[in-house]
């Protein structure tokens, strides 16, 4: 059998997109009966040990996701050998993620959107100072992403 995958999710804060992300990918697991292991982190720890932004949990609330149980927290350098992925939200935080990787990492680190069918290269933007409306696209992002990731995870 092969490895169960286990996903990091990453942005800035990990309040918005990270955590949003991680909501909807096992969202698209468990809906595709795929066996997952997920988690989020952010590069910075200003929100560290708080619960996800009040509009990212709304906008996953209204699409049947609770993700009021994650707490932010920052990335490690442990994280690389833990999770068999590590995923940046932007290209900012890919260069950042690339530049915490220890030597004996073996997570594969990309960017989200490169999973996403038709949206290699592109970026989440960041919602945070954004409006309501911002988080609702942050929200079709990371359902793409989420949904090419766990098709490639799927048994053929
Ligand atoms: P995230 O969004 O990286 O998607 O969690 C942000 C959250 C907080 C801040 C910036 C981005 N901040 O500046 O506090």
């Amino acid at each position: 059998m092969t490895e169960t995958p286990k996903v990091l999710f990453v942005c800035l804060g990990n309040i918005c997109r990270s955590p949003m992300a991680e909501g909807a990918f096992l969202e698209e697991a468990r809906r595709e009966a795929v066996a997952v292991v997920a988690d989020s982190a952010g590069l910075h720890g200003w929100h560290v040990g708080r619960p996800p932004d009040r509009r990212a949990q709304a906008v996953a609330l209204k699409n049947g996701v609770d993700i009021g149980d994650q707490r932010a927290r920052t990335l490690t350098a442990e994280d690389f050998r833990e999770f068999t992925h590590v995923v940046a939200m932007d290209h900012d935080i890919l260069k950042g993620v690339k530049k915490m990787a220890p030597k004996d990492g073996t997570a594969q680190i990309s960017l989200f959107l490169d999973h996403a069918h038709g949206r290699a290269g592109q970026a989440v933007p960041d919602p945070y100072y954004g409006e309501d409306a911002a988080f609702e696209e942050t929200w079709a992002d990371v359902v793409e992403g989420s949904q090419g990731l766990i098709r490639a995870f799927k048994p053929d």
